[in-house]
């Protein structure tokens, strides 16, 4: 179609349409459908250009808008991750207990104010440092390394992996503690690098206590010694001097003042190993030893007492040759003595006391078996601990201190050997304990 504005020139300049001529008008229309066409296009092109660039204008700002939102969650998010670590840490510093977090290379990330109180180092010194360079446990003389008590976490485990109670710690410039020591461990640890959180839970008061306690009864036992070493010796010898003169009475009387002097004797002897035992200084000499002979020996020194009470002391002797044992001559006889001064004391008259051996692959097992009261099945777990003692007339009727047993087994221990009893409660005990056989070559 011809442009209006062309149509209307052409007709001015010819006259009137008809006198246009035909290729003339033809050659306007195709020029004038190439330039509307173009106008077309140019009004599309700046339409969709206004609309594109309002629609731009609205992105832009919805943009704007949203990363102003995304800011303040981010900002809030920020502000609630560290009140909670604040809390996280006020909750820390309140804990009496020191708690130390470690990552998966055990190098410390979390370190709370008790922490800081027993080792003695301040936070900002540890953080990042291994454990190792910042506190040092050891159970009696061995030190724990921290692949023992921090061991990493497998399997996705979840609890305590390490528990141990009165570890010595040396922390700053050697700062000696003592502590009970709790490891535990998350499951999703690893995810966030989190090897192990330790709890150690300072005792060290508890234990200057108990080492008051310990000092004061080796103390007292020490100073009681002297003066029933000459009691004793003192009463022998007038006993021994003037026998012929006593009346009946006065000999019953002197016999009971010996027995009770002995006790005491035995008593504070008792109280002097405990003492010894509970501070380390307690140790063994170990030689071979002949056992069937050593053990024959002892037991003839309870034969009177036997006798006396009417009871049957056999010793078995084994079948096979025992082989030697590795002992200190003068502790052992303390354990096999304490078990038979049991047995003996623990039988009615008219009872049996058996002592028989036994050899396994590398052990020699003694038993020393009674046809006693026997041992309630309540109170068996306790017997080898310390002043334990079964309660009922049996305890009321012997002078007995419950120390007997727990020396027995920490002389044992030492020993490298084992201790145990079993008991039918009214029928009678057997006392059982293992030493290490030297092998023979
Ligand atoms: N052979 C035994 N038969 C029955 N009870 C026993 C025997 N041996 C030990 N006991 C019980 O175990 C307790 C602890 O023994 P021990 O440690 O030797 O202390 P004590 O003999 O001084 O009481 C005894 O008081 C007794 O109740
Ligand atoms: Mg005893």
């Amino acid at each position: 179609m011809l442009h209006k504005t062309l149509q209307r020139q052409l007709i001015k300049a010819f006259g009137s349409q008809q006198r246009i001529p035909k290729d003339l008008y033809s050659l306007f229309q195709t020029i004038s459908d190439t330039y509307f066409h173009a106008d077309e296009d140019r009004d599309l092109i700046e339409r969709s250009l206004e609309i594109s660039s309002r629609e731009l204008e609205n992105l832009n700002r919805k943009l704007q808008s949203e990363g102003e939102l995304i800011e303040k969650e981010v900002e809030k998010r920020t502000q609630e991750l560290s009140a909670e670590r604040n809390k996280l840490s006020i909750i820390l510093s309140g804990i009496v207990d020191a708690v130390i977090a470690v990552d998966l290379e055990r190098k410390i990330i979390l370190f709370n104010k008790a922490a800081e109180n027993v080792t003695g180092y301040k936070v900002a010194q540890v953080i990042d440092k291994p454990i190792d360079d910042v506190i040092k446990l050891f159970d009696n003389a061995t030190q724990i390394s921290s692949e023992t008590f921090c061991p990493m976490p497998q399997n996705n485990f979840e609890g305590i992996i390490y528990k141990k109670q009165g570890l010595k710690m040396l922390g700053l410039k050697q700062q000696q503690t003592y502590v009970d020591l709790l490891t535990g461990q998350i499951q999703e640890g690893h995810v966030f690098n989190l090897g192990c959180i330790l709890t150690l839970h300072n005792i060290s008061k508890e234990m200057q206590l108990e080492e008051m306690k310990l000092d004061f009864v080796s103390m007292a036992a020490h100073e009681l010694r002297t003066p029933l070493t000459a009691i004793n010796g003192y009463l022998s010898v007038f006993i021994e001097e003037s026998r012929g003169t006593f009346t009946e009475d006065q000999k019953m009387f002197l016999d009971r003042i010996t027995i009770a002097t002995h006790q005491l004797v035995a008593l504070v002897e008792n109280l002097l190993n405990v003492s010894r035992i509970e501070r380390g200084a307690f140790t063994v000499k170990l030689e071979k030893i002949d056992w069937l002979q050593y053990v024959k020996r002892v037991v003839e020194q309870f034969e009177e007492r036997a006798k006396q009470k009417h009871l049957t002391l056999t010793l078995n002797t084994p079948s096979t040759l025992l082989p030697p044992v590795m002992a200190d001559p003068l502790r052992i006889s303390e354990v096999v003595s304490n078990l038979l001064s049991n047995a003996v004391t623990y039988t009615p008259g008219s009872g049996s006391v058996t002592v028989w051996f036994e050899k396994t692959a590398n052990e020699v097992i003694t038993h020393i078996q009674d046809t006693g009261e026997g041992i309630p099945p309540e109170a068996l777990p306790h017997l080898f601990t310390k002043f334990f003692r079964v309660s009922g007339k049996l305890e009321q009727g012997s002078k007995g201190t419950g120390l007997g047993l727990y020396i027995s087994k920490e002389i044992v221990t030492m020993h490298n050997g084992r201790i145990w009893a079993e008991s039918t409660f009214k029928k009678g005990s057997t006392f059982s304990f293992a030493l290490p056989a030297v092998k023979s070559d």
